[in-house]
């Protein structure tokens, strides 16, 4: 059954290879459990793809990546990778994998887990219970608008220029994903900008608000400037459920929301093309961390962000919303009983290895599906 089911593996560098280990064990018990039958292929990207392969993602591996139902990706970057230039960068892989696989919707969740409140820079009652799910645009903007470069000018200055660009079909669609997702949650959406300065920002909360008008007029929508949103975020976050924002207010923003969670590292994404004509919608799962590369190879890495991101596939690419639960469910057990990888526990606190939380999570599973 559920057959022709394609996941490219985009591991990465750093602490990536280390954390997506553990989601393909995850993927093994699934298959053994529920008859998944993913076809699974692995890839270089990031620094390792451009050592090996000369750039940080190949056109073999867009392809894949193309005709793939989804991508598993882990991080990348890292120091070594400093002086390489910005077309071959382990990022830019990144960013050409959003373009090309037309992944204009990012959907940063961030949760407050109970058992982790307490690493929060802010007071635990702000925080707990927190959940917002921040829709970023993620194709176009100031990341890809054009002209970009650095000029020099005639007095020998140099001049770099960025371009915030965009159209109505990229604000509508954007929102469009935003008041459905806020369907399926509490029906409250901010919308981000700066329209008090901005062009872009003028046109974006015109047509967030005509789009509301025309589908989504149950839903109580309001309108928030980028630097505001910013403050309240840290003022009293509960207000939010979710947040539609641009590709670079959403950088900023879903870095301070992921951050006052206390569980950074803890964090999934989701990002999603859109239906194309045979009816398939791309979509690209990663960790909201970066490849760490301090501490790759120790076996202390998180992996639960890794896993959140494979469980966020499973309901987003495949509709296993029952599986995707279950794994939802093991990590908070997991956490409960207090097991921590070391970025998450407290001074007092013993640590366990990447590979320990793998198999803890596992015999969780195993509970689960005998209860
Ligand atoms: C992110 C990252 C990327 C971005 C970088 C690595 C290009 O910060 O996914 O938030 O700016 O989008
Ligand atoms: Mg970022």
């Amino acid at each position: 059954m559920n057959k022709n089911r394609k996941i490219l593996v985009l591991a990465g560098d750093g602490i990536g290879p280390e954390v997506m280990k553990e989601v393909l064990l995850i993927n093994k018990w699934l298959d053994k459990n529920f008859k998944t039958n993913f076809e699974i292929s692995e890839r270089l990207v990031g620094g390792a793809a451009y050592d090996a392969e000369g750039d940080s993602i190949s056109d073999a591996t867009i392809e894949e990546a193309l005709n793939s139902d989804a991508v598993l990706f882990g991080a990348v970057g890292g120091d070594k990778w400093n002086d390489v230039k910005r077309e071959k960068r382990p990022e830019a892989a990144l960013l050409r994998l959003r373009k090309e696989m037309d992944l204009f919707a990012n959907l940063r969740p961030a949760i407050a887990f109970d058992a982790l409140t307490k690493s929060s820079s802010l007071k635990e009652n702000l925080i707990k219970g927190l959940d917002i799910l921040i829709v970023r645009e993620l194709t176009s903007g100031v990341y890809f608008g054009k002209p970009k470069g650095i000029e020099t000018l005639k007095n020998n200055e140099k001049k770099a220029v960025d371009t915030q660009s965009y159209s109505t079909s990229e604000i509508k669609r954007i929102a469009e994903i935003g008041f459905d997702l806020s369907k399926k949650r509490n029906k409250v959406v901010t919308s981000v900008d700066k329209a008090n300065v901005m062009e872009t920002g003028l046109l974006w909360r015109n047509i967030v608000n005509e789009v509301h008008a025309e589908k989504y007029n149950d839903i109580d929508l309001s309108h928030m400037y980028a630097d505001n949103c910013a403050m309240q975020l840290v003022r009293n976050p509960k207000q939010f459920d979710v947040i539609i924002t641009d590709n670079l207010f959403g950088d900023i923003l879903s870095d301070c929301a992921a951050m006052l969670t206390g569980s950074l590292g803890m964090l999934p994404s989701a990002s999603l093309g859109a239906i194309n004509i045979e009816g398939k919608r791309l979509g690209m799962y990663e960790p909201v961390h970066g490849s760490a590369p301090d501490i790759a190879g120790k076996d202390i890495a998180n992996p639960l962000a890794m896993i959140l991101s494979f469980s966020m596939m499973l309901n987003y690419s495949f509709n296993m919303i029952e599986e995707s639960s279950m794994i939802d469910k093991a990590v908070q057990s997991v956490l409960a009983k207090g097991n921590r990888t070391k970025d998450i526990a407290e001074k007092s606190e013993n640590y366990i290895s990447t590979s320990s939380m793998g198999m803890l999570l596992i015999e969780e599973l195993n509970k689960i599906l005998e209860s």
